[in-house]
């Protein structure tokens, strides 16, 4: 087989067999065919897309090119979450803990965050000694002793993914539903799961902006997931602005600490309780969703699902006195308030613009190798709908250094938009759940 006939058939539109998409993932992760030819065929299938059956079978490539987790000594069903990402989503690290509490098993692999976008392990980080680096045996104990475990990549899991991410990112390939469809899936499939919920944002501060985008890319996911037998759900939530009050890490953790005490803000922890709902249903832990939501609400209230995260921290190496002392966590030295210049409501925040204010305070990374400040971030006091006076504070930017100050204060600023009158239409915080999605024979869609 030669590759350069796998690029012309793509490109000419055609659909490529099992063979020659297995043809390509071993090759590549091998080393054996140069990043060139792969770049072309990268290209050749976001123009002329993937049918889904392709993208199943290059789902399962990738998934197969490396070590995949293996559980079948717990009795407990595996369920997981996996969110497109947003600004202030830190609905992991509330999540796992009680759908652990409530009896299933979390073996959660999680990322970084890139760009105006945070990941689960820097918020995790932000707590003294959390150690995200356990081996497959370590993350076996902790799961052994609390049911769950949030862990990052390996070099050995999904290799495949790691190499053609980095050539994707680098090639302007990486907006193609397939073989996002594919990245996603094989990692998240790798932690040998039974049931995943996909959290799929959309809006001002997440990757797909508009509904229809999502929709596709879940609907895509949904069914590589079922055709390889997982229970599967995908959750499209509003990203139109930050959610919760808290962006940056540690003012995360504080915030999701708030949340299984009982408290902290409306839309997170609805959308906690509903992800965490679904992690039960399809897990087969309830019979239902609403009954889900009973029992995530009942383990955030009877304290099990803060006992489970306790014990979770110190497992994996955390400070546990910072859950009940948040002085212990790293804190911003100092604090600047961003008013408003008018009087009105909220009508809108652009999540991205938030996100990226944080960042230049050093809350999150503009290159993967950037470091990042745990203290540092934003919190936004006034949500979408909220009435504000003039000179009355929107959000309070928590920082360290005054080096980019002013730029991050000027994009907070201009992130809000405050209107004289209330013209608004709120949006859903979940705007819809797509489940089983059948359409087999469905055409090839770049
Ligand atoms: N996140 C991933 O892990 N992969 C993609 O391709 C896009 C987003």
């Amino acid at each position: 087989m030669r590759l350069v006939d796998l690029i012309r058939k793509k490109r000419d539109g055609k659909e490529l067999s099992t063979e020659e998409i297995n043809f390509v993932v071993r090759g590549y992760t091998a080393g054996e065919l140069p990043d060139y030819q792969i770049s072309a065929w990268l290209m050749a299938v976001l123009l002329k897309g993937m049918t889904r059956a392709e993208t199943a079978t290059l789902t399962h490539a990738m998934l197969h090119s490396g070590e995949t987790l293996e559980w079948s000594d717990f009795p407990q069903k595996k369920v997981d979450k996996h969110s497109t990402g947003g600004v202030g989503d830190k609905t992991s690290l509330i999540l796992a803990p009680i759908v652990a509490a409530g009896g299933l098993l979390v073996p959660m692999i999680s990322g970084r965050g890139l760009g105006h976008t945070g990941g689960t392990l820097d918020k995790l980080e932000a707590i003294p000694g959390f150690n995200v680096s356990l081996s497959a045996a370590q993350m076996r104990e902790v799961l052994k002793k609390c049911g769950a475990c949030m862990i990052g990549q390996t070099d050995s899991i999904v290799p495949a993914d790691k190499k053609m991410y980095a050539l994707r990112d680098v090639t302007g390939t990486v907006e193609s539903p397939a073989l996002i469809c594919a990245s996603i899936m094989s990692k998240k499939l790798a932690e040998g799961i039974d049931a995943l919920v996909l959290d799929v944002k959309i809006g001002s501060g997440a990757f797909m902006k508009q509904e229809p985008d999502a929709v596709h890319l879940a609907e895509l996911m949904v069914e590589t997931g079922e055709r390889m037998g997982k229970k599967m759900a995908a959750l499209i939530t509003d990203m139109d602005q930050p959610l919760g009050q808290a962006v940056g890490n540690a003012l995360e953790v504080i915030e999701c600490i708030e949340v299984l005490r009982g408290g902290g803000p409306r839309d997170l922890l609805d959308l906690s309780l509903e992800l965490s709902a679904w992690m039960f249903y399809l897990g087969g832990r309830t019979k239902s969703v609403d009954e889900g939501r009973q029992l995530a609400t009942q383990l955030i209230r009877n304290g099990k699902a803060l006992e489970n995260f306790r014990q979770m921290v110190g497992l994996q190496g955390g400070d546990v006195r910072a859950i009940d002392d948040i002085s212990l966590l790293p804190t911003a030295r100092y604090r600047l308030g961003v008013v408003s210049r008018n009087a009105g409501q909220v009508a809108g925040i652009d999540s991205e613009k938030i996100g990226i204010a944080s960042l230049l305070l050093g809350g999150g990374r503009s290159t993967k190798e950037d470091v990042i400040n745990p203290a540092v971030g934003i919190m936004i006091h006034k949500k979408v709908g909220d009435k504000v006076s003039t000179g009355e504070p929107l959000c309070t930017l928590c920082y360290d250094s005054s080096a980019q100050l002013e730029e991050s204060r000027g994009l907070a600023e201009s992130a809000y938009q405050v209107s004289p009158a209330a013209l608004l239409q709120k949006r859903p915080l979940i705007h819809r759940v797509i489940q089983s999605n059948k359409n087999e024979n469905s055409a090839t869609q770049p």
